[in-house]
C-alpha cells in the first residue's frame, strides 16, 4: 500500500468532474487501499479520487464505523438541514460553518461492480455529500455564502501567494 500526496486547493483536478469508473480489477482494489491509507495517514473521514490526482468517481471513508468505498455514485435522496463546521484534506486547516441537508443516500457501487446503497445523517450524511461533491468537481467553499465564500478565497490566494493584506 502507499500514501499518495493530497492535492490542495488552486489544482484543477479538483475543479474537474471525474469519470465514471468502468474498469473493476485488481488495480481498483489497490487503488482503494491506497486511498484509504492517504485517508487515514492524513488523517481524514473521507478522500475522493481527485484529491490525488486521479479523475475517476469513486471515495473512501470512515466516520468511525471501519472503511468503506463507492464508486460511481448518484444523490438519491437528501433531506431536512444540518450545519457544521466542514472541513476538506485539500483546503488544510480551514472549517467553516456550513449548512447541507442532514440525510444524504448515495447510490453506487463496490470493487466488484455489485449495487451498494450508504445513507445516514449528521456526520455520515456530511461526508456522503461533500465526497460526492468532489466526484463533480466541487470543494466546499462552494457551499458557502457569497460573502462567505469570497472572503475565504481571498484569504486563500493570499495564503498560497503569501502576499498579506495591509490592516
Ligand atoms: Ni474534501
Amino acid at each position: 500500500m502507499a500514501v499518495f500526496p493530497i492535492r490542495v486547493f488552486g489544482d484543477p483536478v479538483l475543479n474537474t468532474p471525474a469519470q465514471p469508473v468502468e474498469t473493476f480489477d485488481d488495480a481498483l482494489r489497490r487503488l482503494i487501499d491506497d486511498m484509504l491509507e492517504t485517508m487515514y495517514a492524513a488523517p481524514g473521514v473521507g478522500l475522493a479520487a481527485p484529491q490525488i490526482g486521479i479523475s475517476k468517481r469513486l471515495f473512501v471513508y470512515d466516520v468511525g464505523d471501519g472503511p468503506g468505498h463507492l464508486i460511481n455514485p448518484e444523490l438519491t435522496d437528501s433531506s431536512g438541514e444540518w450545519e457544521f463546521d466542514e472541513g476538506c484534506l485539500s483546503v488544510p486547516e480551514r472549517f467553516w460553518p456550513i449548512a447541507r441537508p442532514g440525510f444524504a443516500r448515495l447510490e453506487g457501487v463496490d470493487v466488484e461492480g455489485e449495487p451498494v446503497v450508504l445513507e445516514g445523517e449528521e456526520l455520515m450524511g456530511r461526508m456522503l455529500q461533500h465526497e460526492f461533491d468532489h466526484l463533480n468537481g466541487m470543494l466546499l467553499l462552494e457551499r458557502l455564502g457569497k460573502r462567505e465564500r469570497k472572503a475565504a478565497l481571498r484569504e486563500l490566494r493570499e495564503a498560497a501567494f503569501g502576499i498579506s493584506r495591509p490592516e
